[in-house]
């Protein structure tokens, strides 16, 4: 459904994203995930046919981003990171100029518009003027407009950015509930905001790809422990020289008697080697186990180029 292949930005001479490839299968919710600065805005104002990129190739529902930008607009909604809605309008005038702007046919438009806001729950407050409303209110509107088309894919940046707990729990019930009809890509800097509306995860940093995975994946890779905690006796330099040295090992983070020890990603099995190191190097073997890491400590790593 969408396809993108070393898509590059340069603003001025920053590049903004750099070479980036993906692919978003029909139907699927994939997360974009990267600190601010990342490059997210920026992939989907390119993927929605607002601006054009440097360099590279994108498609949505089959029509070229910049070939087709009309037809892409046709078969996208688009929540920007500032929802276009205009709060001196009442919400039933503004899905009313909301589907004029996306060119629903005049006798589909009634229907549209009852369809946007009833999957968005906007039935209660359809006479209201939008300046009103809550953030979280808003926000609902800022989705109907998107989905006001009935559009194959969902382009939703920072959907529940600015809102209370109580909003994000229902703006992200409600993306889930739009998932089944709709491919859906939503971007956010937030770890948690993924994990509860996903089903893969691309993250970014610094205009690059860093990792993509399948939830599942992510869940099993952390299960594996890429981090090992070594207790030992007597701790000491060069015995944790000559662990940090080991074909594998990434790092070693000596914590008192504690080793914190750091498994390069995808390498091989090294466990007997660094109990057979340390218990050879002196160090004296109290306690060797997998250190639990969090989806946030992953993340971490992933966008974290050098340790603190
Ligand atoms: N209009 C612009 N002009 C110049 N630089 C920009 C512009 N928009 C974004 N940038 C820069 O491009 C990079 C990526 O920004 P953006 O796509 O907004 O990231 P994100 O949405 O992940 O926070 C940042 O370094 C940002 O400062
Ligand atoms: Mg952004």
């Amino acid at each position: 459904m969408i396809q993108v292949s070393n898509l590059s930005k340069l603003y001025g001479p920053r590049l903004a994203i750099d070479h980036l490839s993906f692919e978003v299968s029909k139907g699927e919710v994939v997360g974009f995930l990267g600190p601010n600065g990342a490059g997210k805005s920026t992939t989907m104002k390119i993927l929605t046919g607002f601006m054009p990129a440097s360099d590279g190739k994108a498609s949505v529902a089959g029509f070229d981003v910049f070939e087709n930008p009309l037809e892409v607009k046709k078969n996208v909604g688009y929540l920007p990171e500032t929802p276009p809605v205009y709060l001196e309008m009442t919400v039933g005038d503004y899905m009313d100029f909301a589907a004029r702007i996306h060119q629903v046919p005049k006798d589909k438009m009634n229907s549209a518009i009852n369809y946007a806001i009833e999957r968005t729950g906007l039935g209660s407050v359809r006479n209201r003027i939008i300046g009103n409303l809550s953030k979280g209110y808003r926000q609902r509107v800022g989705l109907a407009q998107a989905l006001v088309h009935n559009p194959l894919v969902l382009i939703l940046d920072e959907p529940t950015v600015g809102l209370d707990p109580k909003q994000i729990i229902e703006i992200r019930e409600l993306i889930k509930g739009l998932a089944g009809d709709h491919t859906v890509i939503l971007s956010s800097h937030i770890l948690p905001e993924v994990t509860a509306t996903c089903q893969r995860i691309i993250v970014i940093n610094r205009g690059k790809i860093v990792a993509t995975d399948t939830m599942d994946q992510l869940q099993a890779r952390l299960r594996k422990g890429l981090i090992y905690a070594l207790q030992v006796k007597n701790p000491n330099p060069a015995a944790i020289d000559a662990l940090s040295k080991l074909p594998g090992v990434s790092s070693v983070s000596p914590a008192g008697t504690k080793l914190v020890i750091e498994i390069k990603p995808g390498g091989s099995e090294v466990r007997d080697l660094i109990v057979e190191t340390a218990v050879k190097t002196g160090m004296g073997v109290l306690e060797f186990s997998s250190e639990k890491v969090s989806l946030e400590e992953i993340f971490l790593q992933l966008t974290t180029e050098e340790k603190v």
